[in-house]
């Protein structure tokens, strides 16, 4: 049954936060595609009953995206759910009650990884896990070695075609779009390289706090939280060389190849910073030295970029709400004085719209040599029938494609690179919200700065066309 679609789907951690914003909305977007037909089954300890579990979905779905009555209707049909502790074999008992004839379900693990292994054993006690799929969330462990031991807790009772890690920043289209814009166009592989590319600056900024969030964010802080996966898988798609094909191993295999050429994280290329006003949210320790921002450098010892520094920055309490790629070119030898040049670069927006962008210098209006900055922009608008990244990426774990999903040595590799630095305790600067982060951040700065991402920017130039 290598590659048959998975023919039904259990969720745990089924009345928790993610199922609420997330799931549930995914679910009934793949019904109402025709992408879900098999049973859902929901685990959960929290003592309902099927329809307390059905009008959970629906409430959901009033707050996150709408309810489509129709295909509600339907999902509301495939729903099942099941009421027990995660400790307690019963739970599981039941749950193969209602797998019934279920050939390869498929089991999703939303739920805090210290469960992943309870669950896990349980599950194959019961007899649930022959031929099944296993989905598990992010995070992926908290270090190096607890990412080991959960893959070898994963490996025990899976093959690895049949373990999917979610990194949702995997289902996002601007994201995978920086891969095909890459490979799809012959002009790029002319300059991406280490010949013009004079330095590729990641920035995700968030203008809102922890949300609510304390007890988990003060475990977590922004490396573990955003860089160590969504960012650094941007970070390979930005720096991977061509795969030999597009099927799962050979795409993969190029972006563990991009994290094995970067060294271990050196504290003096970090800055890590708090905002003011962090230690008062509730769930976090009044003396934490948790960071919500860091901005980091990091060399990528390839062929095509080694001496080409990466920097990626990423905080909460930020100006602005917004991802954004920008990738500087060398200044050209030319005769014009450098100070009248603005730098090219390629911009790539991932987040709130999305575009790319090609910065350059024209000539300016006046008398006087005087260089002007412009951009060429390729943007397309938000497509209201683009797939959310759940629905991508749940859609693709239950037919079994794992493209979009870490694999175990990318997982281990990522934690490698941040794991010493995160062991050391570098210092945490205050910062003030609504500012780009402590001062100190000057220490790690792309030459010519960093580009803030400015939302709601005008479209300066030059040709639009579609992304
Ligand atoms: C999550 C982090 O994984 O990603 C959050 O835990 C962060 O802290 C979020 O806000 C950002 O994702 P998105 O899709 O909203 O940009």
């Amino acid at each position: 049954m290598t590659n048959s679609t998975s023919d039904a789907l259990v969720f745990f951690g089924a009345t928790g936060d993610l199922a609420y914003k997330k799931i549930f909305p995914a679910l009934q977007a793949m019904v109402k595609r025709g992408h879900l037909d098999v049973p859902v089954i929901g685990v959960a300890k929290a003592g309902w009953t099927l329809d307390q579990f059905k009008a959970r979905a629906l409430d959901s779905l009033k707050k996150h995206g709408g309810v489509d009555t129709a295909a509600f209707e339907k999902l509301s049909r495939l729903l099942r759910y099941v009421d027990g502790d995660y400790q307690d074999r019963a739970t599981f008992e039941a749950l193969g009650k209602e797998l019934k004839t279920a050939q390869r379900p498929a089991h999703y693990l939303a739920v805090p990884p210290v469960m992943f292994e309870t669950v896990i054993e349980h599950l194959t006690d019961c007899d649930c896990t022959k031929d099944a799929r296993i989905i598990v969330e992010k995070p992926f462990g908290h270090d190096l070695e607890s990412a080991r031991h959960l893959n070898r807790v994963l490996l025990r009772h899976f093959d690895e075609t049949a373990i999917f890690r979610i990194d949702h920043y995997l289902g996002k289209r601007p994201v995978n779009n920086i891969v095909v814009f890459r490979f799809a166009n012959a002009f790029m592989e002319a300059f991406w390289n280490r010949n013009y590319i004079e330095s590729v600056q990641i920035t995700m900024a968030e203008d809102f706090g922890v949300q609510g969030r304390g007890a988990f964010y003060d475990e977590t802080g922004a490396i573990r939280d955003v860089i160590q996966n969504h960012l650094f898988q941007v970070l390979c798609n930005l720096a991977m060389e061509p795969p030999v094909g597009v099927d799962s191993e050979s795409v993969r295999d190029e972006k563990v190849k991009v994290l094995k050429a970067i060294p271990p994280l050196d504290g003096a290329n970090v800055v890590r910073g708090q905002f003011h006003g962090y230690l008062d949210e509730k769930g976090v320790a009044h003396d934490s030295k948790v960071e919500t921002f860091a901005a980091l450098r990091l060399e990528v010892n390839s062929w095509r970029w080694q001496g080409v520094p990466f920097y990626i920055r990423a905080g909460k309490s930020l100006p602005v709400t917004s991802t954004e790629v920008v990738g500087r070119l060398r200044k050209p030898p030319t005769v014009i004085p450098a100070d009248v040049l603005h730098s090219n670069y390629l911009r790539f927006r991932i987040n709130p719209d999305v575009s790319i962008a090609m910065g350059m210098t024209v000539m300016g209006p006046g008398e006087k040599l005087a260089g002007q900055p412009a951009e060429m922009i390729a943007s397309r608008q938000p497509d209201a029938e683009q797939m959310d990244a759940y629905e991508l990426l749940l859609g693709d774990a239950m037919v079994g494609d794992a493209t979009l999903f870490a694999r175990e040595d990318y997982v281990e590799e990522a934690w490698r690179i941040v794991d010493p630095l995160l062991k050391k305790g570098t210092p945490v600067y205050p910062y003030e919200p609504q500012t780009w982060g402590p001062k100190e951040v000057e220490r790690v700065t792309p030459p010519g700065g960093w580009q803030n991402p400015i939302v709601g920017r005008e479209i300066s130039a030059v040709a639009t066309k579609a992304a």
